[in-house]
């Protein structure tokens, strides 16, 4: 069983109140999204909740954390840094909040650059934390918008908008992310030609 009151009562003791407040709002979001699309409410609630749960932690901690799974993050999410955080959160969720379930860990994993050939709740997750509503930046609306029609093109407009920011930023893109729009834009044209035979 999850202890959600026990997973708030951390949250608020090691977040700002700017980011307990996002992660209740990517919760919420989560759970609409899984309404919307036949997902598991409460693995996107938890999953939702927890996301960021060691984003405010200091890098070398997390970098210890994830030693004591022999987890060695890659050059790009060492770099960048703030990516480190999902593979941390993976742990916290795992080690001390105790999820078992692999899907919502997953989730919480790949929330930052996201992955290619994501699962419904992988994809809910990524596109909870880009649209919540405290979200403010050039584009959201559209995503918004198209959120609850067109779950995957969403995720594009979204990775889209990620890499933009990377790319102004002159960081390193990471190869997860680039493979999540490479596997998302070969999926939806797959449908769209699927959609034409039927029509013909
Ligand atoms: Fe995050
Ligand atoms: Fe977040």
């Amino acid at each position: 069983m999850i202890d959600i009151a026990r997973m708030k009562k951390y949250l608020r003791q090691e977040l700002s109140a700017k980011r307990y407040k996002h992660s209740v709002n990517v919760s919420k979001t989560a759970v609409e999204l899984a309404s919307r699309y036949g997902c598991d409410l409460h693995k996107a609630e938890i999953a939702g909740l927890v996301h960021d749960c060691t984003r405010e932690m200091d890098i070398d901690t997390q970098l210890k954390l994830l030693k004591k799974l022999d987890v060695v993050p890659d050059e790009v999410t060492i770099f960048v840094k703030e990516l480190v955080h999902a593979a941390s959160a993976a742990y916290v969720c795992s080690q001390l909040f105790m999820i078992e379930d692999q899907e919502i860990i997953s989730a919480v994993r790949y929330h930052t650059t996201a992955k290619a050939d994501m699962t419904l709740l992988e994809k809910i997750i990524f596109l909870a934390d880009f649209i919540e509503p405290a979200r403010e930046f050039e584009g959201v609306d559209a995503i918004r918008d198209i959120a609850f029609r067109e779950l995957d093109q969403a995720i594009l407009m979204a990775l889209n908008s990620a890499i933009s920011f990377v790319l102004k930023k002159e960081k390193p893109i990471h190869i997860a992310t680039i493979e999540a729009r490479n596997h998302i834009i070969l999926e939806l044209n797959k449908r769209y030609d699927e959609e034409l035979q039927l029509k013909k």
